[in-house]
């Protein structure tokens, strides 16, 4: 979602802008701008991709102060009107925004009567508003932390002020925002990544914290203008980690990265003894509850439903596994002692953060699995288990999913053991099997390509089906399949299609058919014939060990409850063939983020 980048220093600003924003472009967005000062304010914007804005920055413009922006729209159309950044009536102050104001019509119609807006912005009403409070207060620092304080929503904010050649005011609330620091400069940032090329020392900022943003200092105020200090910290990335080296597409490179992401989750769940290592106080807060519920988006969703899986068959604690969206508005009765795991890729996901401030309202103690240690999610928690998937940029989420999976078996095993339970299941060992299996497939690229090609040319829709395990892996594909093809993918229980969906089967519907599972191997099979009876064109990806002739496609062998891993591959691949011969831009698929920092 929107993307925020801001330098004052020595160098000319405009590369270090749109260097910056290119690197938030997996976020996900449709216009992006920048905003220079020197003299004068100059502002470019488009709508559209980073590369129309390089063309439309004014190459003679010099300037070492700057904000840019990329915006995923929320309030008016994707549009050049609409994009940021935003100014002022007299022009004075230059805003860039990201997040929701939820009381802008009340701040318009209070503040900002007499003021002729130019865009349909939330954004519009903030710089509007400093401006108002500036000419009440002829204080630009008291007018910028009055007008934040009167905001609710969420925002990350960095204005700059046309009379003033040594400040951006910066201020977050929900949004994510961190300050970069340098010898003679300083930046902002929405995250580390955008900054990566100019510092890894970063400041965490927290909610309703204002900053002047200086070349020689950075000063963080509380909402009263309190000063208040903080230790930098240093970004554990390395910049070759968010390049595509020789990979068309992130997507492809994530995809293949899983065997080596299973193997570092391996090395960093593991001591000396080979035993799990894992923060005891986790172990305490998995042995104390007496239900878990799991809260999650999208994939990490997906991810939940197979961690129930592992908790309940391995650990014997009752999970419930919700839409975050949802429970935020529809909260279920709770048991006595509820332990909350929030799972989330990026820990900024708006929807399961508005759960997060609920539960921790009422006392519940809160564990987060996420890839980003110093994400909200992760700081507003009691605990965090990291996942160490490495950057993440495609917006279909891929290596996460797998690293979410094999995190909540290493849990799972670990409350087993910690409760006493005797288990014949060493997460460690299966998951070396695991890896082994994933590299196997990932070697298989031609034969998946042609899968793609045979199955999903042109086909307007396509249905996922599986029992058991299968079907939560085949709702993960169905979500992959459309969100980057566009394809309209279902994953249905297999023996849910005939009570309706059924109906939709025509001569030609594709339908692939996850068998992973000897329990139900029978079962599934017969529902792939019943739809094939109906004209489907059915495909089977089975297990080793459970495969038939004339499967499409067979997965190695591995732990039954670890197949989810595996299975998973075929399907992101296909997904990737499928929107690569659609034409279909694979990182970034219209009207998707990476990042949903909104709700
Ligand atoms: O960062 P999160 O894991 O919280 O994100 C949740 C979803 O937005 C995310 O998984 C989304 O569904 C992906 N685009 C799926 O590929």
């Amino acid at each position: 979602m929107c993307g925020i980048v801001g330098y004052i220093g020595q160098e000319d600003t405009k590369e270090i802008l749109l260097n910056g924003l290119e690197k938030l472009e997996y976020r996900g967005y449709d216009s992006a701008g920048i905003a220079t000062l020197n003299g004068g304010v100059n502002i470019s914007k488009v709508k559209g991709r980073i590369a129309t804005l390089r063309e439309a920055v004014d190459e003679n413009i010099h300037s070492t102060l700057g904000i840019g922006h990329t915006r995923w729209a929320t309030h008016g159309a994707p549009s050049k009107e609409n994009a940021h950044p935003h100014q002022s009536t007299s022009g004075r102050f230059t805003i860039v925004h990201n997040g929701v104001i939820e009381n802008y019509m009340d701040v318009k119609n209070e503040y900002l009567a007499d003021v002729e807006l130019k865009s349909e912005t939330d954004t519009e009403i903030i710089v509007q508003l400093i401006e108002v409070l500036n000419n009440e207060l002829q204080d630009v620092n008291a007018a910028f932390r009055k007008a934040v304080n009167l905001l609710t929503g969420s925002y990350a904010i960095a204005l700059i002020d046309a009379e003033d050649e040594n400040t951006i005011y910066v201020a977050k609330n929900k949004s994510p925002l961190l300050v970069g620091l340098g010898e003679d400069f300083n930046a902002v940032a929405s995250d580390s990544m955008a900054a990566l090329h100019i510092t890894d020392q970063f400041l965490e900022l927290m909610d309703k914290e204002t900053v002047l943003l200086r070349r020689e200092e950075v000063i963080i105020q509380d909402p009263n203008g309190k000063n208040v200090t903080r230790e930098p910290f240093t970004a554990e990335l390395d910049t070759t980690d968010i390049e595509k080296g020789t990979y068309p597409h992130f997507m492809l490179k994530e995809i293949d990265e899983q065997p080596f992401v299973i193997r570092k989750i391996i090395q960093q769940y593991k001591n000396e003894d080979d035993q799990i290592k894992l923060d005891p106080e986790i172990r305490e807060a998995m042995k104390q509850c007496d239900r878990i519920y799991i809260i999650a988006a999208g994939t990490s969703y997906h991810a939940g439903l197979l961690g129930k899986q592992f908790i309940e068959k391995l650990a014997n604690i009752p999970v419930e596994v919700h839409v975050a969206s949802e429970f935020s508005y529809n909260m279920p009765l709770l048991s006595e002692k509820p332990l909350f795991i929030y799972i989330s890729q990026s820990g900024e996901t708006a929807d399961s953060r508005s759960v997060l401030v609920q539960t921790k309202e009422l006392g519940h103690p809160a564990l987060t699995i996420t890839n980003v240690p110093g994400s909200t999610l992760s700081r507003e928690a009691d605990y965090t288990l990291h996942l160490h998937a490495g950057p993440e940029i495609a917006v279909a989420s891929t290596k996460a999913y797998t690293a979410q999976m094999a995190v909540l078996a290493i849990l799972a095993v670990d409350t087993a053991r910690a409760k006493g339970l005797e288990l014949d299941f060493d997460p460690m060992q299966e998951l070396a099997i695991v890896a082994n299996a994933m590299e196997a497939l990932t070697d298989q690229k031609e034969a998946l390509e042609e899968l793609a090609k045979d199955y999903l040319p042109t086909t307007r829709n396509c249905f996922f089906i599986g029992r058991g395990i299968d079907f939560y892996v085949g709702l993960e594909g169905s979500l992959k399949l459309k969100e980057i093809s566009y394809i309209q993918a279902e994953g249905f229980a297999g023996g849910e299609l005939k009570h309706g969906t059924i109906a939709l089967i025509e001569e030609g519907t594709p339908v692939i058919a996850l068998a992973t599972q000897k329990n139900v191997n029978y079962s599934i099979r017969g529902n792939v014939q019943e739809v094939e009876a109906r004209g489907a064109n059915s495909m089977i990806i089975s297990m080793k060990g459970l495969n038939k002739d004339g499967d499409a496609f067979v997965i190695p062998h591995v732990h039954d409850l670890l197949t989810p891993l595996v299975s998973v591959i075929p399907l992101q691949l296909i997904s990737y063939y499928a929107a690569l011969h659609r034409d279909c831009d694979v990182d970034k698929p219209r009207n998707l983020a990476k990042s949903v920092t909104v709700e």
